[in-house]
This record gives C-alpha cells, structure tokens and sequence, in this order.
C-alpha cells in the first residue's frame, strides 16, 4: 500500500454500536440495513461493530470484502478461568476479523496501556485486525496531551515486531469529542496537527514504509454533517463512528460522504 494520494488506501468506516440495540431483531434489522448501505458505496470498506451478545444475529448475513465484523473488546487469552471475558477463537467462529481495543469507555473501567498492548498483541498474533483507540481526555496549552498519546502509543510499539506494525489501524479518539454533536467534534486543524504527530512517531520508529500502511482513523461526534470534512482535512484514512451507527440512514450517509472523497 502507497501513501501519497488517498486513492492508494482503502478508506475504512467502523460503527461502533456500543451496548445497543437491546434486541436481536433489532440488531439483525440495523445490520442488514448498513450492509445494503455499504455495499453500494465505492471505495470504502466497513466494518460493524455490535455487542458479543449479537454476533451470532449479525453473522446470519453473508459477510463480503466490503462488510466486515467486529468485537468492541477481546481478551487476551484463548480460554480459561476469565470470568466475563470473551477470547479470540470464541469471535472467529463467528467470522469476526477485526477488534476495537483499548476504547476510552473500556481504559475508564480499569484498562491500562500494558493490557491494552497485550490485547493488541495477541489480536494480532491470532490472526483479529486490532483498532488501537488512543484519546486524550482533555487538552491544556502546554500540549502535555502529546505525552499522553505517546504513552499509549509506545506501550504497543514496544511489544511489536516491526513487520507486525503494519498490520495495527489506530483510531485517534479524544474523550472530550465523544457523544456529542457535530460541531463539537474535534475541529480539522486538530485532528489534522494530532495525525501528523501519530505518523511522525511511526516513521521514526519503524520507518516510512511501514508507517505509510498504517491507517489512522478519527472518532468522535462524526455525523453525515462533518465526515467529509474530517476526511478531507483531517488527514485521517477513515472514521470510527459511535451514535450514528444506530442509525442506518445516517450511517449511509457518513459511508456515502467518505466515499465522495
Ligand atoms: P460517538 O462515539 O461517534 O458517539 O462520539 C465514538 C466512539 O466512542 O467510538
């Protein structure tokens, strides 16, 4: 994969549906509806996100390059006295291939950057595409959130091989732009400074060509209103999107904007 014009990456758009909807119908209902939204869009690969409970639901629909499944959390080991826990091999039978880890609403119940990094490690080890989720809760004039980012961000790079770096997608969620509306959302100018600063650590760390095949998505009040834009001035190679992936119409459209790009 070639950076250098955004045609040389698949664009990818990730719904995070959190703990909803509350019922398996329902959950069949949104997925049906998102998959027929995102196999007529050209250009973008989606992945849906849904609860553990429903992806038995969800893996009833034939999956495709362009639709894929998700976990919003996985252990770190394969079997045993976990209570609670879910491992990998448990998701793939369900066809899952990626996983969204180290969520702010999961690091604020009690994950730390090591278990998120052994998450991450042993995703990817299993075969599961990691979405690192890395966010500052607040941000100061002395920029201070930088070091926070870099923390979360080395406790991964420490535990990878170079070539496995390759393979992580990192989303860059800042606490303070999550669940709100869309002019709350982390402006353009930045996520565009915070994107640059992501790949700077990556290049310095693993060199340019490694760097250049790892996505970085944004997340955080993305709605149909502002998807573009943070696209297209961003700088980001696709979205994590939480509220609005309730809403089938309203997905379609933030699939649709990315799309237009
Ligand atoms: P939001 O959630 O789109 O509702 O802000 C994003 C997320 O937390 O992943």
């Amino acid at each position: 994969m070639k950076r250098g014009t955004l045609y040389d990456m698949q664009k990818l758009v990730v719904a995070n549906w959190k703990m909803n909807p509350v019922s398996p119908k329902e959950a069949n209902k949104l997925f049906s509806s998102i998959k027929a939204a995102a196999q007529k869009v050209k250009g973008v690969q989606t992945v849906v996100c849904p609860p553990f409970s429903f992806l038995a639901e969800c893996a009833k629909e034939k999956q495709s390059v362009k639709v894929q499944l998700g976990v919003q959390d996985v252990a770190a080991e394969d079997s045993g006295a976990y209570t609670g826990q879910v491992s990998v091999p448990m998701v793939k039978a369900y066809k899952v291939k990626w996983a969204i880890l180290g969520h702010s609403e999961r690091r604020a119940i009690g994950e730390t950057n090591e278990v998120v990094a052994e998450k991450v490690v042993h995703a990817l080890r299993s075969g599961l595409s990691p979405i690192l989720c890395i966010g500052e809760r607040e941000r100061n004039e002395e920029g201070e959130y930088y070091n926070f980012i870099r923390a979360e961000l080395e406790a991964v790079f420490d535990r990878l091989k170079r070539k496995e770096v390759a393979g992580l997608t990192i989303a860059y969620e800042p606490i303070w732009a999550i669940g709100k509306s869309a002019n709350e959302a982390c402006s353009t100018a930045q996520l565009f400074e915070m994107v640059l600063f992501v790949r700077k650590l990556l290049i310095e760390r693993f060199g340019r060509k490694i760097a250049d095949e790892v996505r970085i998505l944004y997340g955080g009040s993305v709605k149909p209103d502002n998807a573009a834009e943070l696209m297209r001035e961003g700088g980001v190679d696709g979205l994590l999107v939480g509220g609005a992936s309730l809403d089938a119409k309203a997905f379609g459209e933030v699939l649709q904007a990315v799309s237009g790009i």
